[in-house]
């Protein structure tokens, strides 16, 4: 069941040497292009990385929160055209969503890496401007984040469904 797997995935940012195989990263990439977007105007790209160059790279493109990305068999850059599209975000965050969910479908770890709206504050640039830089992606696209994913590494306690905060639900009215 759906709910299962929600409750399962956790955010894995220890992984182990172990390559994806080529038929999970089909999957992947199906999913994917499976994620509905505003007036189905599919304006994400997808970059697989899977590099170790590149990867160590792209770990280093923020200041934190990314270095497990070195550590990572695959990473995947979601890129948006944003001039056509005032819901990028939501288009490129939905793909985010469907990928890290079949990644935990598939029994792999994996881990939103933010890069809109971040720095790499050595650099005095933006994360997305050095992934963009990287990765050669076209400047009229916006890079929203990367979804590092591998054979995960360490234990991720499933999410407690007994401590969800209900009152966050409200019913008719808030
Ligand atoms: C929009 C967004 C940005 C995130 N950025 C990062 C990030 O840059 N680095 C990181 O390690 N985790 C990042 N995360 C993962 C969150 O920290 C994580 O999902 C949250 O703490 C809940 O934990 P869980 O995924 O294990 O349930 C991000 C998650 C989201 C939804």
């Amino acid at each position: 069941m759906l709910l299962d797997l929600m409750i399962k995935r956790r955010s894995v940012r220890k992984y182990s040497d172990r390559k994806i195989e080529a038929e999970k990263l089909e999957l992947l990439k199906k999913a994917a292009l499976l994620a509905p977007t505003s007036k189905n105007k599919q304006g994400w790209e997808f970059i697989f990385i899977e590099n170790k160059d590149s990867l160590e790279k792209l770990s280093k493109v923020k200041s934190a929160g990314g270095t497990m990305v070195k550590d990572a068999a695959l990473a995947v850059a979601i890129a948006v055209k944003s001039s056509d599209n005032d819901v990028w975000i939501e288009d490129g965050s939905i793909a985010a969503s469907y990928i890290l969910l079949m990644a935990e479908e598939l029994g792999l770890g994996a881990c939103w890496v933010q890069i809109r709206n971040r720095n790499n504050d050595e650099a005095g640039i933006s994360a997305a401007q050095l992934t963009s830089e990287l990765l050669s992606i076209p400047q009229d696209m916006e890079v929203l984040c990367l979804i590092s994913i591998g054979y995960s590494a360490q234990e991720a306690k499933p999410t407690n469904s007994d401590n969800l905060k209900y009152n966050k639900i409200h019913c008719e009215k808030w």
